[in-house]
């Protein structure tokens, strides 16, 4: 008999979503593993074993017992591509969208993404970091137990870092691990108009690195050694050493992504973004092919991406390279059906073809103002014909490899993080089964029960 923290017991199922330390592909993206009559043992907020619920009675004794009879349970979500750091909101735009118009013309014409800009550089950092904590909430809510979070509404200097800065205060105090992306490169900031190569430059030059040394700051806590120095004198970010920005980000990654798309940044411009912050150590994420191909997934691959996101207008050689490379592939079908579109990204050919997919909200107040990552799987199956099994792995295990986090959570494997889920369906097609409610029971993160809908009135 061996003592643990917490036994989660009689689940109708326990789908463990389990890889085997890689992401999933084609007929993979179609087992989710599930044991009936499933438990699971939690001991010091990892997973100390899983097996039926003979098997986990018999072995371990547990100060909590949960009774999961009827229910199922699951990893919790990963949601690996939002932008939940914003003030304001883009009501009016929703209505002129539904009026007809376009969305790339509305943030050529200094509205969209830009009209959040203008808000989100006028509100303080309590404003955005409360604003952001009430959407994580949501989203908690729903399932979510990590999340990527990315800049990108402040285009300068100043309003970039204090969102960073919003982000790591997130992971400071929210249950839900943050995951920060510096996505400076989100669109042409107005003051940049024609000018775009020497905003490009402010953000290597500048943004990139003072974002690092923040990041090295609040996010892997080398506060003191950055005290102790500073001391001394010294207070630019190469106070840390190269190895040790190394060590620190591959443990903790920061990513850095562009916007590579017409009327935002060109092929170029996007490579020169996504090369500073390779060169410092950052892993990549890219924006590319939502509503152009410029050449952005191809790119983006060659230059080890870790995800590359949206591909809607991804080539059929692209695709040959997604699926013989390393990096994910991230739908996100939120965004068409925001935009009232029939045409989706073709998420069913990506699969057949070998491409490791994941998928994404892409939470943000313009294209996809969505807290829901089981109504991103509602739509990715009835829209790009995902079964629900790919869109549960999708949701899981693949979200967290396309946020570096593969190794530390997405499944119930012994070793990983007690990031689990207890859900009000008898059967896990559910969860993209029904759409439009929450089945979620309960949250738990790190082995510590941090929602129940039970215990709300
Ligand atoms: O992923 N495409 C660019 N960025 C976001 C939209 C952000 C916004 O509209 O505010 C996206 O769709
Ligand atoms: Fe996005």
């Amino acid at each position: 008999m061996n003592n643990c923290d917490t036994v989660i017991y009689g689940a109708s199922q326990l789908v463990t979503c389990a890889s085997g330390g890689k992401p999933k592909r084609a007929a993979r993206m179609r087992n989710v593993g599930a044991i009936e009559n499933g438990a699971v043992a939690l001991k010091n907020g990892v997973i100390a074993a899983v097996g039926t619920s003979d098997e986990i009675l018999r072995d371990y004794r547990a100060e909590n017992i949960i009774d999961a009879r009827g229910k199922v349970v699951a990893p919790g979500f990963v949601e690996c591509h939002t932008h939940i750091v914003y003030a304001g909101n883009r009501l009016d735009e929703f209505e002129l969208k539904i009026k007809g118009a376009d969305y790339m013309e509305i943030l050529a014409g200094g509205g969209g993404i830009i009209s959040t800009v203008k808000q989100t550089r006028e509100a303080t950092l309590t404003e955005l970091f409360e604003q952001a904590r009430a959407r994580l909430d949501k989203m908690l809510a729903l399932g979510v137990t990590t999340c990527e979070v990315k800049t990108g509404y402040g285009l300068n200097t100043e309003t970039e870092l204090k969102m960073l800065e919003a982000i790591f205060k997130l992971n400071e105090n929210h249950p839900v691990d943050v995951i920060p992306t510096l996505l400076a490169a989100h669109a042409v900031p107005p003051e940049y108009k024609g000018k775009e190569d020497d905003y490009i430059d402010l953000i290597c030059r500048e943004i990139v690195p003072l974002a690092l040394r923040l990041y090295a700051l609040r996010a892997v806590n080398f506060e003191s050694k950055a005290t102790s120095r500073n001391e001394a004198g010294n207070n630019d970010f190469k106070e840390f050493s190269e190895s040790e920005m190394l060590f620190a980000m591959r443990d903790n990654p920061f990513f850095i992504d562009v916007f590579c798309e017409k009327n935002a940044f060109d092929l170029e411009q996007s490579r020169k973004v996504l090369e500073a912050g390779k060169r410092c150590g950052m892993k990549i994420k890219a924006h590319v092919d939502e509503f152009t191909n410029l050449g952005g997934a191809r790119m983006a691959i060659e230059l080890g991406a870790v995800s590359i996101d949206h591909l809607d207008r991804i080539s059929d050689e692209e695709i040959a390279l997604l699926a013989a490379s390393e990096t994910i592939g991230v739908i996100t079908p939120t965004v068409n059906f925001n935009f009232g579109s029939s045409e989706f990204a073709d998420a069913r050919k990506m699969i057949d073809s070998n491409c490791a997919i994941a998928l994404s909200t892409d939470f943000n107040p313009g294209s996809a103002p969505c807290p829901s990552l089981p109504n991103a799987m509602a739509i990715a199956c009835r829209y790009q014909k995902l079964l629900p099994s790919e869109a549960l792995n999708a949701a899981t295990i693949n979200a967290a490899f396309a946020v570096g986090a593969g190794d530390k959570t997405g499944s119930i494997e012994a070793g990983k993080q007690a990031d689990i889920l207890i859900i009000k369906a008898e059967d896990y097609r559910r969860i993209a089964y029904e759409f439009g409610g929450n089945l979620i029971d309960k949250v738990i993160k790190k082995g510590e029960i941090v929602f129940s809908q039970t215990n709300r009135a």
